[in-house]
């Protein structure tokens, strides 16, 4: 790749970050162990939603021991509301490793850190430069946004091979020095001035070094292709309370969407059945009807695929030999376990 301009673009970048970067908490820190938290945080959830979860967190774990050992359910719950759960599990099996394997040192090399459980090319980058100061790329869509426009690649940024140019990029052009600043202020960058739609060209401490802004093609870039509709699931959720006030809830399977979360029995809306009579089935109760037949209607999106919630609250009148995780509790007891969001929104409006 032929640029002219990459110390100017590195050293406006970096004086940049060191007058205007954000104050975010893991900025005051340079514990791998710290940082690697925040990075599995951020990688699909925004910063503002992040914070508090972080200081909660590492509350809760302030050292890579005390996280390694967490009870799994104590930690889904520190991390409910935060979705893609299979991230905080990933996160503990990884840094156990750290502590039988490594002594508790996270590894400061790519070829160690790629290998640990949910420690992908942009995690491992992150920690590399952040904490260590190691001139490793750290390439999320954020960044690939940015220097799209920089350097104007228009290569599709929706296809995975597409990372490893920019990848390159990085490597070109990174800050051996401060690493971890230039990686972050590309991220900041893209956050505060180089946003996906109006970016802030006028305010852009390397406009005069941008492709795109010279050809006044900004708004043009990064190319990326349209992603195959997510599927949509239609489900009847049952709050069903006995006559002690407690409600049916059921541990998920500990494979799949939201392993090991708690939920409201859910049954898929089928033509050929009366979701209320699968729930009697699959769950070895009887039910005698409706406290409140429109308790709640709404819609979660995961990445993938949609769940379309049409809740009721129904009587049980009945129970036989209940199956494998399946409880009933009060909601004071159901209050303790993680429970996904959608989950969270049908508990809210119970009482
Ligand atoms: N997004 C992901 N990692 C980040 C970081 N370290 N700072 C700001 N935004 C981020």
């Amino acid at each position: 790749m032929k640029y002219q301009y990459t110390k100017e673009f590195r050293h406006n970048l970096v004086e940049w970050f060191n007058h205007e970067k954000r104050d975010l908490p893991w900025r005051h820190t340079s514990d791998p162990y710290k940082i690697w938290v925040s990075e599995v945080m951020l990688q699909q959830t925004r910063v503002d939603t992040v914070i508090p979860y972080y200081n909660r967190f590492l509350e809760k774990y302030p050292t890579i021991h005390d996280l390694a050992y967490a009870p799994q359910e104590e930690l889904l719950k520190m991390w409910e509301g935060l979705g893609y759960y299979s991230r905080a599990r990933n996160l503990q099996a990884g840094v156990k490793e750290v502590v039988e394997k490594y002594n508790s040192v996270v590894p400061d090399n790519r070829h160690d850190i790629s290998k640990l459980k949910g420690v992908g090319p942009y995690t491992a980058g992150a920690i590399l430069s952040i904490a260590y100061q190691k001139p490793e790329h750290a390439v999320d869509g954020n960044v690939m946004r940015v220097l799209s426009r920089v350097l104007h690649i228009e290569e599709d940024i929706a296809q995975p091979k597409t990372r490893r140019v920019f990848e390159e990029a990085v490597e070109m052009l990174i800050d051996e020095q401060h690493p971890g600043d230039f990686n972050q202020a590309l991220m900041d960058l893209g956050a505060m001035i180089c946003t996906p739609t109006s970016p802030k060209c006028l305010l852009c401490p390397v406009r005069d070094y941008c492709i795109a802004f010279n050809e006044g093609k900004a708004d043009q870039l990064p190319v990326k292709s349209k992603k195959v509709k997510t599927k949509k699931v239609q489900f009847k959720v049952f709050a069903a309370v006995d006559e002690e006030g407690r409600y049916l809830i059921e541990k998920r399977p500990s494979e799949g969407l939201l392993a090991d979360m708690w939920q409201f029995p859910m049954i898929e809306i089928n033509e050929n059945s009366l979701s209320e009579e699968t729930l009697q089935q699959n769950y070895n109760v009887e039910i005698s009807g409706y406290i409140d037949k429109e308790l709640l209607e709404f819609k979660h999106i995961f990445s993938h695929l949609t769940w379309e919630m049409e809740c009721m609250q129904v009587k049980v009148v009945q129970k036989m030999d209940l199956p494998e995780n399946v409880l009933f509790l009060t909601l004071e007891q159901i209050r303790t376990l993680p429970m996904p969001v959608p989950m969270l929104k049908i508990l809210n409006v119970l009482n």
